[in-house]
């Protein structure tokens, strides 16, 4: 198979990772005679610097004619401590999901088992969890009217969403239950929101054209905290964006590091893969950062494109690396600490 892949590095550690993802996936695509044809774009502060824009169109158009876009990271410092910035590399990330359309960002959390004592939470808490946020990802508070007012000494940002919008994002939830153990937690704040009761009541009709899928509503703030108890309790999220922003970073680090878990944003054309950390700007350029969530973004990318047993082929050759040691420093504990490039390095080999 041939494949075309926009490859956006991004910002901070985005770069180092995404190297040994390409590394990893080009020691897989030899292995199963697939040619990948990687196509490099700026993105973030990266493109900002450039071209003084962090989603420019040279780029959209590499994304929008790809098979798929593997994505790094994207933040710098110099703007977070700037709130008059005009332009911040994160709306280049709001900027492509939208044009995109990536209404759906499906971000799992699962746990290995050589890490579980690595994990903040006690073994018998987070053995066997494996459960996956599909939270709404071009609409909500980061998409809604926003402003100041009274000389700028009122500020707004408002929540809106449409029953279509909802419809398509529970569907995708309904759709993967189906496929896992049939349950579905409808995470809102009903109580309380107008746009959650529009949730809540579409996701009810949805109900009866699942019937097998057992459904559960509840309040975002219990199920913050019911996710540190009690994570097995979960399958399948559906959230809307500014919860599920919150609840898959929380949710992230049940498996032993930020730097493990993957994620996939979906719409109705190309999808993007991309590791749920951010760019980790103090570790930029030292070789250290831990690449595994951009391998393991890697192999949902290669899931999608309908490669299941290279997508398997890179997990499998992830856990080994993870039972024999070969780990970053946020994984070592005292142990030998291997460089983010060592790393990719035997991925590649042992494909
Ligand atoms: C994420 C990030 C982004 C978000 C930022 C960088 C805009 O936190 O992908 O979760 O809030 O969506
Ligand atoms: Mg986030």
């Amino acid at each position: 198979m041939k494949l075309t892949i926009a490859l956006l590095a991004g910002d901070g550690i985005g770069p180092e990772v995404i190297d040994q993802a390409v590394k990893v996936s080009d020691a897989v695509a030899k292995k199963f005679n697939h040619e990948i044809e990687w196509q490099s774009a700026l993105t973030g502060a990266a493109a900002i610097d450039a071209v003084g824009e962090p989603y420019p169109d040279e780029t959209h158009e590499v994304c929008a004619n790809a098979d798929a876009v593997l994505f790094g990271a994207i933040g710098h410092p110099k703007f977070d401590n700037d709130p008059s910035a005009k332009v911040r590399p994160e709306q280049g990330l709001l900027k492509m999901r939208q044009k995109l359309g990536l209404f759906a960002n499906v971000r799992p959390t699962f746990t290995f088992p050589s890490l579980i004592d690595k994990s903040p939470l006690k073994r018998e808490r987070i053995e066997g969890t494996d459960l996956v946020f599909f939270r709404e990802l071009t609409g909500g508070i980061y998409f809604g009217k926003r402003g100041r007012e009274d000389n700028g000494d009122t500020a707004y940002d408002t929540c809106t969403y449409t029953r279509a919008e909802v419809q398509r994002i529970a569907k995708k939830g309904f759709e993967a239950a189906m496929k896992r153990s049939k349950r579905l937690c409808c995470v809102d704040k009903a109580n309380v929101l107008e746009s959650s009761r529009l949730w809540r009541e579409t996701v009810q009709q949805m109900e009866k054209d699942y019937p097998e899928v057992e459904v559960s509503y509840e309040f975002v703030d219990a199920v913050a905290m019911r996710l540190v108890q009690w994570p097995k309790e979960y399958d399948v999220l559906i959230t809307e964006n500014m919860f599920g922003d919150i609840l898959t970073d929380e949710a992230s680090v049940i498996s032993g590091s930020m730097g493990l878990m993957p994620s996939a944003s979906v719409g109705s054309k190309v999808s993007l893969y991309e590791p749920i950390h951010g760019s980790y700007p103090q570790a930029a350029g030292k070789d250290i950062a831990n690449p595994l969530a951009t391998v393991l973004s890697a192999a949902m990318m290669f899931d999608d494109l309908g490669l299941a047993q290279e997508a398997q082929t890179i997990r499998d050759v992830v856990n080994k690396s993870l039972a024999e040691g070969m780990v970053t420093e946020d994984l070592a504990d005292g142990g030998k600490a291997y460089k983010t490039s060592e790393v990719g390095d035997w991925l590649a080999k042992n494909i």
